[in-house]
C-alpha cells in the first residue's frame, strides 16, 4: 500500500534511499571496498564496443552510464533508444556486447532490440527490476536492480536503482579493463555507500521543493539545463514534469542552449538549472547568467557553496541547496529534487499523479 503517502509516487521517491542501498548491496562488498558482478556476466576486458539501449527513463539512466563507462572503463559506448536501435542496420562486430535496461522487462521495443542484437551474435546483458520477465528469459546475463515493485506510472526508484547498478557495472568494468586501480575502486565504493544517506537528506527537505514547485504550476513551458552527467538528468527532469503535470518541458545540454533554444527564453519560461559543484559548474552557471540576462527565471540546484559562488540570489526564481557528492555520482542524488519538483507541481495542478493520462506502466505495443 501507499502507507502514509498520498500517492505511490511519493512513497517510491521517499524509499529510494532504502532501495538504492539494496541495489548497492547486491554488487558491493563494503568491508573489502570491492564490487562483485554476477557469475556468467559480460567480461568487459574482452569488449571492444558496448551498445546500450532502453526507452524513456531507463534510456536516460543508460545515457548517464555512458559517461561512467567511458571515463572509468575507457570503453567505447554507443547508445540509442530501443525503438530506433531495433530498426537500424547496426554493423555488429566481434567484440561487441550490449546492455538493455528495463524496469518491467516487457517493453516491446527494448525486447525486440535485445533479441535482434542477440540474433546478431552479440552477448546481451539485461538490467531489470522484474526478474521474471520476457527480457530476463532471453538475456545472456541479468543484473537485477532490486527496487521492489514500482506502482507509480512515472518511474522514480527504478531510475535510481538502475543508476546504482550501472555505476557498479561501470566500476567493475574499469577494474576488469585495468583502468581503475584497487584504490580507485575502494574510493568509488566508499562514495557509493554515502549515496543513500544523501538521498534521505534531500527527501527530508521536500517541503522546500514543494515551495519551489509552486513557481512551475502556472508555467506552460519549463526548460531543464545540465552539463556532463547532469545533462541526461535534465532530460529526465523534463520527462518527469511533462508526464505527470502535463506541462511542456524540455531538457537541454547547457552548452547547446545558445544554438537555438535560448530563443524560447522569456519571463514566462522557468528554467531549472542542475549545477553540482563539479568541473562543469562555472560553465553551467555562465549559461544560467545568459538566461537571466534575457529575462529568464531560473531555479538553481547546487551545493550551498555553489549557490554562493553563483552570486545570483536576487536574480533567481529560487534555489535549493544540495549536499556535496562525488561529481560523477551526482545524478543519483540530484534525481530526488528533480522528481519532487515534478511531483509537487502535479499535486498542485491536481493531475492524477499515479495514473497520468494516456500512459501505461508497461509499454508492450510498439
Ligand atoms: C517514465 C517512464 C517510462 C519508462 C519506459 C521504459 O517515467 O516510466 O519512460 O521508463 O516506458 O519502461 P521499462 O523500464 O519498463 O522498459
Amino acid at each position: 500500500g501507499k502507507g502514509r503517502h498520498r500517492h505511490f509516487m511519493a512513497k517510491e521517491i521517499e524509499e529510494q534511499a532504502e532501495v538504492v542501498s539494496h541495489a548497492l548491496a547486491t554488487y558491493l562488498l563494503p568491508a573489502e571496498g570491492k564490487i562483485e558482478l554476477p557469475e556468467g556476466g559480460i567480461d568487459f576486458s574482452k569488449v571492444s564496443r558496448l551498445t546500450i539501449s532502453a526507452c524513456g527513463t531507463a534510456f536516460y539512466a543508460g545515457l548517464i552510464a555512458k559517461y561512467w563507462l567511458e571515463s572509468w572503463a575507457r570503453l567505447p559506448v554507443e547508445i540509442d533508444i530501443a525503438s530506433e536501435l531495433r530498426y537500424r542496420d547496426v554493423p555488429y562486430q566481434k567484440g561487441d556486447s550490449a546492455l538493455f535496461i528495463s524496469q518491467s522487462g516487457e517493453t516491446a521495443d527494448t525486447l525486440a532490440a535485445m533479441r535482434h542484437a542477440k540474433a546478431s551474435g552479440v552477448k546481451v546483458g539485461a538490467i531489470l527490476n522484474v526478474v521474471e520477465s520476457s527480457m530476463a528469459r532471453d538475456a545472456d546475463a541479468i543484473y537485477p536492480i532490486k527496487a521492489g515493485p514500482e506502482i507509480g506510472v512515472a518511474s522514480t526508484k527504478a531510475f535510481t536503482c538502475q543508476l546504482a547498478t550501472l555505476a557498479c557495472i561501470a566500476i567493475a568494468a574499469g577494474r576488469q579493463r585495468g583502468h581503475l586501480t584497487e584504490a580507485d575502486e575502494k574510493r568509488l565504493v566508499h562514495e557509493l555507500l554515502k549515496i543513500p544517506r544523501l538521498m534521505a537528506d534531500v527527501s527530508s527537505k521536500e517541503r522546500d521543493l514543494e515551495q519551489l514547485a509552486l513557481d512551475l504550476v502556472p508555467a506552460s513551458d519549463v526548460i531543464y539545463l545540465g552539463r556532463g552527467v547532469s545533462f541526461p538528468l535534465a532530460l529526465e527532469g523534463a520527462l518527469k514534469l511533462k508526464e505527470i503535470s502535463y506541462i511542456h518541458a524540455e531538457g537541454y545540454a547547457a552548452g547547446e542552449l545558445k544554438h537555438g533554444p535560448i530563443a524560447l527564453i522569456d519571463e514566462h519560461v522557468p528554467v531549472v538549472v542542475i549545477a553540482p559543484d563539479d568541473q562543469h559548474f562555472e560553465k553551467t552557471v555562465s549559461n544560467m547568467h545568459e538566461v537571466i540576462a534575457r529575462g529568464g527565471k531560473c531555479i538553481l540546484l547546487s551545493t550551498s557553496e555553489g549557490l554562493e559562488k553563483a552570486r545570483a540570489d536576487d536574480e533567481l526564481l529560487g534555489s535549493f541547496a544540495m549536499p556535496s557528492v562525488e561529481p560523477m555520482l551526482a545524478p543519483l542524488v540530484y534525481a530526488v529534487p528533480i522528481q519532487l519538483l515534478a511531483y509537487y507541481t502535479a499535486v498542485h495542478k491536481g493531475t492524477d499523479v499515479d495514473q497520468p493520462r494516456n500512459l501505461a506502466k508497461s509499454v508492450t505495443v510498439e
